[in-house]
């Protein structure tokens, strides 16, 4: 368990037993020169020279860490690097959540009990210093982050103190972006646990008894969840022909947050959540199918997302729609060439069972536009292995024809780290989901390659009056390469961008109130 609290006492007053140093190269800041010369009267009266002697001079990605003993008690001193920090805003705050992760892992290891660091200056980011407390208490949870449940030799949990020293400052503004770090890092991960479940354990049946129980503790948060009856009523044909060939009943679930102001904005989000895909059967090899249970990202993060807007209570009405499903094959699945009919009344060849994503969330996306008419939906969903190819695994893949849209969770992405990269769209695309026999076809026609595009351009067509913006997180929401907060298994992937724009988009003051649909 970590605990974050804010001190106001000048930072050595602090009985703590670390001190951590965010400290840029060649440690000649003010700030830098201020702390050395306290440990070295107090100390280590050669503290430069043993730096010097560990080649410790706050390059990029260093950390060293030294011991004093004050009246009987054992204290530490971690020095983190934070290189130069010249180079682009967004890229010195990624930089700097990197130290800070690398500093937390640290002192997990040496089981630290209790801790402060002091913000460090603004300038190379470009940000307020309340953004900052922001970041790094999010990324305090996020560094901590580890899947281990099943892990019969873990170590015992991690409990630590953790104080950030906001002295002479706001401390009214300090406290609100201390809980909102707090709020959304804690969602991050429980939603990456969820994800990192297996299929045995995480499937439509417990993930939607979670989104209940997570409704349960907030007066401003709504749940229902139904099943194929229900779904079979409204025609949703397409969600159900996925569902149908497990022993595991598919849940759709609506999560509503309302907020206070009845005039506020609607936007709903949409997760893909198949708690694990062998692809039906259009069965996939298994070496594609390792890491299917990862294939509900989407859903996880929405689920938790709400609970997060439920604490924050944003000036913007929030829907989180999650379809259900366990994508098997069985006698009772869907086949190839089977035709289904969506709940807008569309029709759809199935060419293949493993683009099933897209089938659920074609009835997802029709359901919010007829409860709901929201002003904009935004579906998150591990939707193509195309993906990694488009985009990588450092950047989600963003497809929208909306460009305020667009710029905004872009400029939300680069503020949290939670990095976006738009695709292009346009009408050229939609003529690659023809089918010869039925509205829609499930797969786009290979000669159009864009296999990411083209999934995207299936969804539109479910969209009616709404603004929409499609998340492609299939390769971001696992297995991030070279970010040390983001370790092994689930990422959280959408949800910091995610929490930004629409928190932003309910801020009166924001810019982002232009983009409130008005027609
Ligand atoms: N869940 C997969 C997409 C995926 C692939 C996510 C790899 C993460 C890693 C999705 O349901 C799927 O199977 N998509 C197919 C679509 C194809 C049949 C048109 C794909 O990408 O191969
Ligand atoms: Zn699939
Ligand atoms: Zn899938």
């Amino acid at each position: 368990m970590l605990s974050i609290k804010l001190t106001d006492k000048k930072f050595w007053e602090n009985n703590v037993e670390a001190y951590v140093f965010l400290m840029k190269e060649n440690l000649d800041s003010a700030s830098d020169l201020d702390s050395l010369s306290k440990i070295e009267t107090e100390f280590y009266p050669h503290l430069k020279q043993i730096l010097k002697r560990h080649k410790f001079n706050g390059q990029k990605g260093q950390t060293y860490v030294l011991t004093a003993e004050k009246n009987g008690k054992l204290l530490q001193f971690f020095f983190v690097g934070l290189g130069k920090l010249d180079q682009a805003w967004d890229r010195n705050l990624e930089i700097l959540r990197r130290a800070w992760a690398s500093a937390i892992q640290r002192m997990k290891h040496l089981s630290i009990e209790s801790a402060i660091v002091a913000l460090p200056e603004t300038e190379p980011f470009k940000v307020s210093s309340l953004e900052l407390l922001k970041q790094l208490v999010i990324n305090s949870y996020m560094a901590n982050y580890e899947f281990i449940q099943f892990k019969s030799n873990k170590k015992d949990d991690w409990n630590c103190q953790l104080l950030f020293d906001v002295v002479d400052a706001d401390f009214t503004g300090f406290t609100q972006a201390l809980e909102y770090g707090k709020a959304l890092g804690s969602a991050i991960n429980t939603a990456r646990h969820w994800i990192d479940l297996p299929g045995n354990i995480i499937h439509p049946g417990t993930l939607s008894e979670e989104a209940q129980k997570v409704a349960a503790e907030y007066k401003n948060l709504s749940c229902t969840v139904f099943g194929h009856e229900r779904a079979q009523e409204l025609g949703m044909g397409s969600f159900l022909s996925v569902a149908k060939g497990s022993e595991h009943e598919g849940k759709f679930v609506i999560l509503e947050y309302k907020a206070a102001d009845s005039t506020a904005p609607t936007i709903a989000l949409c997760g893909k959540g198949v708690t694990f895909d062998t692809g039906g059967i259009s069965l996939k090899p298994s070496s594609s199918m390792d890491g299917m249970k990862y294939d509900m990202a989407g859903a996880a993060s929405v689920i938790m997302l709400m609970k997060f807007f439920a604490q924050l209570k944003p000036n913007v009405n929030v829907i989180g729609i999650t379809p259900l499903v366990e994508n098997m094959p069985s006698g009772r699945a869907s086949r190839q060439d089977d035709i289904v009919v969506a709940m807008n009344g569309k029709s759809i060849e199935i060419k293949s069972t493993d683009a099933e994503g897209r089938l659920i969330l074609a009835d997802a996306m029709c359901y919010a536009e007829k409860f709901y008419t929201p002003d904009i939906i935004i579906d998150i969903a591990t939707l193509t292995g195309a993906c990694a190819y488009a985009v990588g695994h450092l950047h989600i893949a963003l497809v929208t024809r909306d460009e305020d849209l667009k710029a905004a969770l872009l400029a939300s992405g680069k503020l949290t780290g939670d990095k976006l990269w738009p695709l292009p769209i346009d009408d050229d695309f939609v003529l690659a989901n023809n089918s010869d026999v039925a509205d829609l076809a499930n797969t786009g026609a290979r000669s159009y390659g864009a296999g990411t595009i083209t999934a995207a351009c299936f969804l539109e067509s479910f969209v009616n009056k709404a603004r929409w913006a499609h998340l492609d997180i299939a390769s971001t929401a696992s297995d991030a390469p070279g970010i040390n907060y983001l370790g092994k298994g689930a990422t959280g992937a959408s949800i910091r961008a995610l929490a930004d724009f629409i928190i932003s988009y309910g801020n009166q003051d924001s810019l982002m109130k232009n983009l409130h649909n008005t027609e």
